[in-house]
């Protein structure tokens, strides 16, 4: 009996033991902390993250589902992890939502709230919460039926998304003889009165129709001809904006490629055009790129927006390298959610992105300097004033004289840390690009494709021209000349990059203001 007592014992030891390693090893509370871990942008607590999912606003909650694998920091049998926010900054995470089974991972899609119980699956009082997402049979995969392999199908919830059934007769869209055949996303068509389903279909998007969600018809096919061929088109989106200025509406097809990046591997093409609720048609064919940074992919929008923003978040990551990533405990995160917004510019529409206004519930301490003058380099917001990440820095540069002699062939801003390492974003007013240098922004060697420049082509007709950087532990989101053009990358620097520097070559520009505010994590 003693035997017995003394073997429970050192049972009960060791079990508060490992207990207490496991829960010092994931417990949000106590971490959030480890090296490179995002503060002020959503990732898992542990295991994996790739593509957002089913994006959906529901009795005052924006729920953010995601691709995740659970147990292990790489990628694996898709679940789809949930995480639910009021703010759309400040994230809880949820229980799973979606598990594998049977038919096989779950991989990528959308969710709508069904408000007038259209499917059925809910009663009037109590509309549902609809999932759309491809089953990707990995059975069928290893057996050769490789037309059996992607097909998509129904899960649904009524009590707001916190536990899900999935739906008697998956899949609701078989696969029509398509290899790569997935990432459904449903948008309400409001002049058809009817739900629309994008899949992204090997390199061409397919749409489909439904009055109930359930039964789905084949309406039509874009993409012959059109966009980038370089990888797979994955991940659609699709929705009508409003240019401010004009009232004039068009409609956004939202494509990811894999790869076809011009800055290297995933990327996100899109298309202005219209859609009469069975076609979408453009006259665009060649590509224009959501974000000229290499780390955004797989974004996509909320739908049931409560006041009609366009808000799109992005896996900030590429697949190039995604399952090298120096993290330890998880991998991946999110970028920061962005509102979106539609210019003309005279026979060109562009596609505008800026942080989503609620990232000032962060806002703590600022600091702004006033006239400055740049002329070679020059270093701001030294000492205690910066102290490293998260912050948010704001340039605006005086550019109205850009014809002068003396106007600098390239301007911009240095981050760098006591180590040497660096990250650099500037404007080369010589050739009209905004470009971004992430050759020495770290010391980690997990991936001869990291090191790189990036370049996004850009003629400045503005007097002024604002930058917005929002710097993480491992990020940096770059929106410049007011969100026309994005750069979003990594950087895994050995320390925190702690100096700002600006700088000019080959002459002097006039800053009226640069501001930077120190951000408050998140977790
Ligand atoms: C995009 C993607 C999707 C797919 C998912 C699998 O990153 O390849 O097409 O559904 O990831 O995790």
């Amino acid at each position: 009996m003693k035997k017995i007592i003394q073997l429970s014992l050192i049972a009960l030891v060791f079990l508060m033991f490992s207990c207490h390693q496991k829960q010092s090893e994931h417990d949000p509370g106590s971490k959030y902390s480890e090296k490179y871990r995002p503060q002020i942008h959503f990732s898992p607590e542990k295991g994996w993250m790739n593509d957002p999912n089913g994006l959906v606003y529901h009795d005052g909650e924006y729920h953010l589902f995601y691709q995740h694998h659970p147990y292990s920091s790489m990628w694996g049998p898709m679940h789809w992890g949930h995480a639910v926010s009021n703010d759309l900054i400040h994230w809880k995470h949820l229980p799973i939502a979606l598990y594998p089974d049977s038919l096989g991972y779950i991989f990528s899609g959308s969710a709508v709230s069904d408000s007038e119980n259209r499917s059925g699956l809910g009663t009037a009082d109590n509309p549902p919460l609809i999932a759309f997402f491809t089953y990707h049979d990995p059975v069928a995969q290893d057996e050769g039926r490789e037309f059996e392999v992607q097909q998509q199908a129904v899960a649904y919830s009524t009590d707001n998304g916190r536990s899900w059934t999935k739906y008697d007769n998956n899949p609701v869209v078989k696969n029509p003889g398509i290899r790569d055949f997935r990432d459904p996303k449903v948008v309400w068509h409001p002049v058809s009165e009817r739900w629309i389903m994008c899949v992204a279909a090997w390199q061409t998007i397919r749409f489909y129709s439904s009055a109930n969600l359930l039964d789905w018809t084949f309406e039509s096919e874009f993409g012959e001809g059109f966009g980038s061929k370089e990888g797979v088109w994955e991940c659609p989106d699709l929705f009508p904006l409003k240019i401010n200025d004009t009232g004039e509406t068009k409609w956004l097809l939202i494509v990811n490629i894999n790869p076809g990046n011009p800055a290297g591997g995933t990327g996100t093409q899109y298309f202005v055009g219209d859609f009469d609720g069975t076609h979408f048609t453009t006259i665009q064919r060649e590509p224009l790129w959501l974000d000229y940074g290499k780390d955004n992919y797989a974004g996509v929008t909320w739908s049931n927006m409560p006041d009609g923003r366009r808000v799109l978040i992005g896996w900030m990551n590429n697949w190039e390298y995604a399952g090298d990533q120096p993290t330890l405990h998880w991998s991946g995160s999110a970028t920061l959610p962005r509102e979106l917004g539609l210019r003309k510019v005279r026979d060109n529409y562009l596609l505008t992105s800026r942080p989503v206004a609620e990232l000032r519930k962060l806002y703590g301490k600022s600091n702004k300097i006033r006239k400055l003058k740049v002329n070679g380099s020059r270093q701001i917001f030294e000492g205690r004033m910066f102290v490293g990440s998260p912050v948010e820095i704001e340039l605006t540069f005086d550019v109205s004289e850009m014809t002068r002699m003396d106007f600098p062939g390239k301007f911009g801003l240095r981050l760098s840390n006591r180590l040497g390492e660096h990250y650099t974003i500037g404007y080369d007013n010589i050739v009209k690009y905004y470009y971004a240098d992430r050759t020495h922004a770290t010391s980690e060697d997990f991936s001869p494709l990291f090191s790189s420049m990036q370049y996004a082509p850009y003629l400045i007709e503005s007097e002024r021209v604002t930058w917005k950087i929002i710097l993480d532990w491992s990020s940096v989101e770059w929106f410049a000349s007011d969100g026309d053009v994005v750069i979003t990358n990594l950087v895994y620097p050995t320390e925190h990059f702690d100096t700002l520097e600006l700088f000019t070559e080959e002459g002097w520009i006039d800053l009226p203001e640069a501001k930077i505010t120190q951000l408050t994590p998140i977790w």
